[in-house]
């Protein structure tokens, strides 16, 4: 029978209960059904499944998602994914949290580190191949963070400001491509709202484009804490509020169903989704292995590893090395890498590999300075930059380790600036100064300005590498194997380079103004002719790669035929001394003046081909209509302009090889789209940094101004208690919640990123996310004590709520024992 079926043999309650977690990291049980509970846990870059709370088990830690998507290999994602799969089995979880697939819409979000690309297709196609890796083991991932939470700062409250074109062109695409080519098994709805509306409470988004227009059939889970009414998410579509909510969410969704706001229907359907899943999960369960090789799945995280690193710059006077140089090896983090990032991706690593001990293992003939202090980044230790100058002034090469800071790639909080720490940028001027063959090793979890460009012989940035980090490096310098790995962002040369330096952060009113639209990352770059120090798409190796001979099997497509193709063919030959691989972008323009305004070129397809030395292979690439389509906020859905196309192969964004037309034809309805040449000139000119407010208000549609509150001094239960600041309550209490926070360590990156959780959280959050202790009762009495009521009042208004604690506070334990009582009969 279909577990799905017993959804009509459980009464209200027990379906409503399905759907609130069980607790943390379990969706709910019905042990009288015999309903088990299956486990999520988070990766995505390895698994942390908690054995305690803030605890999680040792596991192996592999590059993270910035490093894999640089290595822009489909099966090996694949393979990560597929590993990461027996991983859960054998850890008994059945959904993994990831993979995070939001747009890098600056270099300044916290959580770069964590999510693929600047680019929807590379995203999309890296996500769907993880995706079905994992899911091919019998187990769920869970996409994230369903969607445009590009920012971190008051990431529970801000709202993203998107005109429909870049929600659906960019922000959206990647999802898109992996619902459609894996199905996950859940979808995560993040934290933020989108045009005032919160993710979770987003029908538009949860149910009109993901399932109606996309065709998703897995289950809408939450992001943690991220639902604030019950009611009105499970009417958007969103089937589990995770973590647990205790009694509190159960209540809320009976209360409605009792009062007609919710119909058994909509209890049913969500309900049977849960049910689905925990359906999906058993059976790999029932024959899961109990165990793999740690040491095994080691040596693999060192091979995913090989492929991710991006070598910047390669003067050849360093790299490869050769064993016998004398080599300084420079730099803490040569001994302390920075591996991975902080939050919720954050892996209890098996093993790390450091640099240092590879080296040495390797070296012959070594010297080791530490260079600066990690514990003091913003302070020049002249002590230690001397004895790393000498060591450089004394040797044949030089191997400079430099990264941000552990604080800049973390869950929570956004980066303050796109710079280096002033010790490691200092260090590498100095070193430079006394010997021209050095190498930098640049750890970061985003792109970061590099004032020093020019003067070490060769730069390679290896993001987060994961814990075999030290062996993979090693490799790598000592030309075993050649950097493979390519940009998946663009390396602009400053932040105020950036489309959006004045807007990416919420506004005084939560707001994110989206005003650089689809202009994001190269596209942005491109369409204003800003010069970047890195295109995206850009990657060196020790090989050379050559390409020839381009094809198009046909000079004309009609987006109008069904399934119609057109098929790019073209060459690649590897014309250097070492094996290696090349990773061909194929991008699509168009050659003709269109009504809309259009990026010069947009990322279609890409292929990382593996070659011998003097090796050649014949690449081919097929494209069909979505390679040509817009989204046309005119008539609500994608369509094909018609006229000349340029189908483009780069090695990167900036470094077209291979060039050919294709002549579009379509019968897609235009003649009333928009043509807004007139009134907003900069988004045809891609200058989008000049657009006025006006500008912006006709892409969006709406007038902006409007859509901002008359401001008020009256705190609500939406707001967070940082909003209360000008309430003399409000002040109080935020003097004593930063009083309490400043005296734990500024440093650790989770003070900052609880600090922000309690100031910056929806008052309204309170009751789910304290399983009820705090009632509503209560949040009222929190919300009239701000407003300036007495503390005598808001404690009386909370005792008032006593009877609704009780019940969201006791109901769990009376359900157990009567669920024990049942049992013993
Ligand atoms: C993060 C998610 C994560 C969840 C569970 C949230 O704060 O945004 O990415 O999966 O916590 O740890």
């Amino acid at each position: 029978m279909e577990i799905t079926s017993w959804i009509n043999q459980l009464s209200i309650r027990e379906q409503a209960g399905l759907l609130t977690g069980k607790d943390s990291w379990h969706t709910a049980s019905i042990d009288r059904m015999g309903i088990p509970s299956i486990m999520v846990s988070d990766g995505p870059t390895g698994l942390r499944k908690e054995k305690m709370p803030g605890v999680s088990i040792r596991a192996i830690c592999y590059p993270s998602a910035a490093a894999i998507a640089s290595s822009w290999d489909k099966s090996l994602v694949n393979k990560l994914g597929k590993t990461l799969g027996d991983e859960c089995l054998a850890n008994r979880v059945s959904v993994l949290l990831g993979p995070g697939i939001n747009i890098k819409r600056s270099p300044l979000c916290g959580r770069n580190f964590e999510y693929y690309s600047e680019d929807p297709v590379l995203a999309g196609t890296m996500a769907a191949n993880y995706i079905n890796g994992v899911q091919s083991k019998g187990v769920g991932t869970s996409i994230k963070h369903f969607a445009a939470n590009s920012t971190e700062k008051r990431r529970t409250i801000a709202d993203s400001i998107i005109d429909e074109r870049a929600m659906r062109e960019i922000y959206l695409r990647g999802f898109e491509i992996a619902v459609k080519d894996a199905q996950p098994w859940t979808i995560m709805a993040a934290y933020n709202k989108i045009n005032g509306k919160y993710c979770t409470q987003n029908h538009y988004l949860l149910t009109e484009i993901l399932r109606d227009e996309w065709g998703f059939e897995g289950l809408v889970e939450s992001d943690w804490n991220a639902v604030s009414d019950r009611v009105a998410a499970l009417k958007a579509g969103l089937d589990l509020e995770m973590p647990s909510s205790g009694y509190y969410g159960i209540r809320m969704l009976a209360k409605a169903y009792r009062e007609g706001k919710l119909t058994a229907e909509d209890l049913e359907s969500s309900g049977r989704r849960v049910l689905r899943l925990v359906g999906q999960a058993l059976p790999a369960l029932e024959t899961a292995k109990p165990s793999f090789s740690m040491d095994e799945h080691h040596q693999f995280a060192r091979e995913a590893a090989l492929g991710c690193p991006v070598l910047l710059k390669n003067g050849g006077k360093v790299l490869p090395l050769n064993r016998d140089d004398r080599i300084a090896v420079i730099g803490a983090r040569a001994k302390e890498p920075l591996y991975q990032g902080g939050g919720s991706a954050q892996v209890n690593a098996y093993a790390v590999d450091t640099p240092f001990l590879f080296l040495s293992n390797e070296l012959r003939n070594m010297t080791y300075a530490e260079g600066y202090d990690l514990k003091q980044e913003e302070v020049i230790d002249e002590t230690r930059l001397n004895e790393a100058v000498e060591n450089a002034r004394n040797a044949d090469k030089v191997l400079l380790f430099v990264s941000c800071r552990q604080s800049d790639t973390c869950e929570g909080a956004d980066r303050p600036d796109m710079k280096l720490p002033a010790c490691m940028n200092r260090l590498v001027e100095e070193v430079c100064k006394v010997n021209d063959h050095v190498a930098v090793i640049l750890t970061t979890g985003s792109s970061v300005e590099l004032p020093w460009a020019d003067a070490p012989d060769a730069i390679l940035q290896t993001y987060l590498l994961g814990e075999a980090y030290g062996g993979a490096l090693t490799d790598i310098l000592l030309g075993k194997v050649s950097p493979s790995g390519k940009l998946a962002e663009s390396y602009p040369f400053s932040l105020e380079d950036t489309p959006c330096p004045e807007n990416y952060q919420p506004d005084e009113n939560d707001n994110m103004k989206y005003k650089e639209s689809i202009f994001v990352g190269y596209r942005y770059y491109d369409a204003s002719g800003t010069p970047v120090r890195y295109p995206f798409g850009y990657g060196l190796s020790y090989t050379h790669f050559d390409y020839s001979d381009i094809r198009v099997d046909k000079s004309s497509f009609n987006a109008a035929e069904e399934k119609a193709k057109v098929r790019v063919t073209f060459n690649i030959t590897n014309t250097g001394k070492y094996d290696g691989a090349e990773i061909a972008q194929v991008y699509v323009g168009a050659g003709f003046a269109s009504r809309v305004y259009r990026a010069p070129k947009e990322l279609k397809a890409f292929e990382k081909v593996f070659l011998k030395a003097g090796e050649m292979k014949t690449v081919s690439v097929d494209l069909d209509r979505r390679a040509f389509e817009y989204y046309s906020d005119a008539y609500d859905r994608w369509a094909v302009e018609p006229g000349m196309y340029q189908v483009q192969i780069g090695a990167s964004s900036a470094d077209i090889k291979l060039q050919a037309s294709v002549a579009v034809s379509s019968d897609d309805e235009l003649s009333d789209e928009y043509d807004y040449r007139g009134e907003t000139p900069n988004y045809y000119l891609g200058t989008v940094k000049n657009a006025s407010d006006d500008e912006f208000d006709d892409i969006l549609g709406y007038d902006l101004e409007d859509y901002i509150p008359e401001e008020t001094e009256t705190v609500t239960a939406a707001n967070c208690i940082a909003d209360a600041k000008y309430t003399s309550n409000g002040k109080n209490l935020n003097d004593k919640i930063n009083d309490l926070f400043d005296l734990l360590p500024s440093r650790i990156p989770l003070v900052q990123s609880a600090r922000d959780a309690v100031l910056e959280t929806p008052i309204v959050h309170l009751t789910a996310s304290s399983k009820g202790l705090f009632s509503e009762k209560a949040v009222d009495g929190i919300v009239h004590y701000l407003n300036g009521g007495t503390f005598g009042e808001m404690v009386k208004m909370n005792l008032s709520g006593l009877s609704q604690t009780a019940v969201d506070l006791g109901m769990p334990i009376v359900q157990k024992v009567i669920g024990a009582k049942d049992k013993l009969k």
